[in-house]
């Protein structure tokens, strides 16, 4: 969603911003704005604002719009309709304040309705203008004054970085649940929500908490709280370099990152695995031996992909560590005032860390007392700064709004946590090697399926006419069928239901028909036959189905064949086949595959 980019320092600014929004293009966005300070005699503020993309948006600036400082924003309209006066910055009365915001102020109506009874004038319908404008109207004498008495009134959730005329020589950012990144360059600084917007620039970073601000200038910066007290913060070195996020040789990020999978599962068990006692070690979970015989259930908390994904987790746990557990979404989990239990281990679940649904679980979770770990892929983001520990999921960076390595590396940590938790309470040693060795195998089989691509491909083509289809799957599988339904509708718009195959007679069997196809997931395992029952019912239904099993279905019309693992891994193999289907369908759609329409890679407000 939303995403901020700044700079001060000696080089020309424009530019830099630029490219810095064009990297937080694929977070999803409907407008884009730039100010500067502008350089010469004239100084004070120049901005240019564009409905649309950021090539739009540089289409639009004036000639002489040089600088070294300025702070641009990609906007997903909430308060107010995608356009040129909504889009960020926006400016106080006397076009001495810009400010950029993330976030959505709860209280922006009651300060609008006030600030209007004191005559001043809206340029826009945006909650952040009511920001721009307490700030300009602040007596205070420090900018970071000014911006700390105007956050008084502000009820709500923010990251901003905001300019001064009177202030040429810094910027000043402060963060509350959405994320600010500092980049540290040498006598330059930067600032984004997204690290993906500073790594070309810089790999050393420092990520606000909650209640922070900080003032850049061009060879320093400080940080310190909304109250004035000074906080310490060392750079940090970002784990990744450029390069990770840019599309490389692949047309698109969606086919990057599945290409990926199998390096990047074998950087998720890289350095965990202990074959000594047939278990792993997973460093960040804070969770002694003690303890994590103490719980009594396990709760996963996630959004989208990241739910199924703690779907299949919840399965490997109950399997693995006999300890009952469940999935649930985390924008549901929120509203029904759930019984909290001190036995009940929680997981948070997200590629992003900044899911606004699951934070706010999380953040609830915390309020009454609950242990919640998180299972996070961006390290350091708000998710994974707000749990009590967690493990990194470390699939490396994910661009494409559709998520595809993240859910297999998400399966794999739970598989992790499984291991580890069961290893801890009755999983016996051979069962602990057992997947062990199955974990070890999954990357050359991952490779494996990849190199199936060609034939998924024309089998993507041949279905790709369907205007609806059906995914089944039993237990194991039914998740598998859940994620490989959404993966094919976000990304080709083609609906898909999915189904537990057990469920098909008590009603969707209604919807078989040549024209609705059905992709099955069939196991080699003890549901084997109850699935090949499903395929017949279908079939004498005159349904065509597409199978991903462990050997050739005779029922199927065509079966796409992945390698065995143990069955409590199968699902992460089962799904890769699927999302290869969701692209090379989508791609013969001529779909904005990295960018679906209406999403946004991290779903920041409700
Ligand atoms: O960043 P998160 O994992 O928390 O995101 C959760 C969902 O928004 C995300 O998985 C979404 O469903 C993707 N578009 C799936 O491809």
């Amino acid at each position: 969603m939303c995403g901020i980019v700044g700079y001060i320092g000696k080089r020309d600014v424009a530019p830099l911003l630029l490219e810095g929004l064009q990297r937080l293009e694929y977070r999803g966005y409907d407008s884009a704005g730039i100010a500067i300070h502008a350089s010469g005699k004239a100084g004070g503020l120049k901005t240019a604002k564009a409905k649309g993309r950021v090539r739009e948006l540089e289409s639009r600036l004036p000639k002489r719009f040089a600088g070294t400082t300025g702070i641009a924003h990609t906007r997903w309209a909430t308060h107010g309709a995608p356009n040129d006066e909504n889009a960020h910055p926006h400016m106080d009365a006397e076009g001495k304040v810009a400010v950029v915001h993330n976030g959505i102020i709860d209280n922006a109506a009651e300060l609008r309705a006030k600030l209007t009874a004191d005559g001043v004038e809206f340029a826009s319908e945006t909650d952040t203008e009511v920001l721009a404008h307490l700030i300009g109207r602040s007596q205070a004498e420090k900018l970071e004054e000014k911006v700390r008495d105007a956050l008084r009134h502000i009820e709500g959730t923010y990251g901003i970085a905001v300019l001064h005329s009177d202030f040429a020589d810094r910027i000043v950012v402060a963060r509350n649940g959405s994320p600010v990144v500092l980049g540290i360059g040498e006598k330059e600084m930067f600032v984004s929500s997204d690290v993906a917007a500073l790594v070309s620039h810089t790999r050393q970073v420092v990520t606000l908490d909650d209640g922070e601000m900080a003032t850049l200038k061009a060879d320093d910066y400080r940080t310190y709280t909304t109250e004035g007290s000074r906080t310490t913060s060392s750079p940090e070195t970002v784990e990744y370099a450029a390069e990770s996020y840019d599309m490389g040789a692949h047309d698109t990020y969606m086919h990057k990152e599945i290409s990926e999978q199998a390096d990047a599962v074998d950087r998720a068990l890289r350095g965990r695995i202990d074959d000594r006692f047939s278990t792993v070690h997973l460093g960040g979970l804070n969770l002694d031996a003690r303890e994590a015989r103490g719980v009594r259930r396990v709760k996963i908390l996630g959004c989208g992909t990241s739910y199924h994904a703690g779907q299949i987790g919840a399965q490997m746990i109950e399997e693995l560590a006999r300890i009952p557990s469940d999935a649930e979404p985390a924008s549901e989990f929120r509203y029904r005032n759930p019984v909290v239990d001190p036995d009940t281990l929680y997981v948070a679940v997200s590629q992003s860390g900044e899911t606004y649904d699951v934070l706010a679980a999380v953040q609830e979770l915390k309020r009454k007392g609950a242990r919640v770990l998180g299972l996070v892929n961006v390290v350091g983001s708000a998710i994974a700064r707000e749990t009590d520990g967690g493990i990194y999921v470390h699939a490396g960076p994910e661009v494409c709004v559709v998520s595809t390595k993240c859910f297999t590396n998400m399966v794999v940590s739970f598989a992790l946590l499984a291991l580890h938790l069961g290893r801890i309470r009755d999983l016996s040693v051979a069962d602990g090697k057992r997947i062990i060795d199955g974990l070890r195998r999954l990357p050359a089989q991952i490779t494996e399926i990849l190199e199936g691509e060609a034939e998924i491909k024309k089998l993507a083509e041949l279905y790709a006419d369907a205007k609806s289809m059906m995914f089944i799957g039993r237990v194991r599988g039914y998740p598998v069928a859940r994620e490989a339904s959404l993966k094919l509708k976000e990304v080709s718009y083609i609906h898909a239901e999915a189904y537990p195959a057990s469920e098909l007679k008590h009603g969707p069997l209604a919807l078989i028909e040549p024209a609705m196809p059905t992709v099955a997931i069939v196991p080699d395992d003890d549901l084997l036959e109850k699935n090949r029952a499903a395929l017949e019912e279908i079939k004498a239904r005159s349904g065509r189905i597409l199978a991903v099993a462990h050997a050739v279905q005779q029922k199927a019309d065509h079966t796409i064949v992945v390698p065995k693992n143990e069955p409590e891994l199968d699902p992460i193999l089962m799904g890769i086949p699927l999302q290869l289907l969701a692209y090379h369908t989508a791609l013969s759609l001529g779909r904005d595959i990295d960018k679906p329409r209406n999403l946004a890679k991290s779903v920041t407000v409700e």
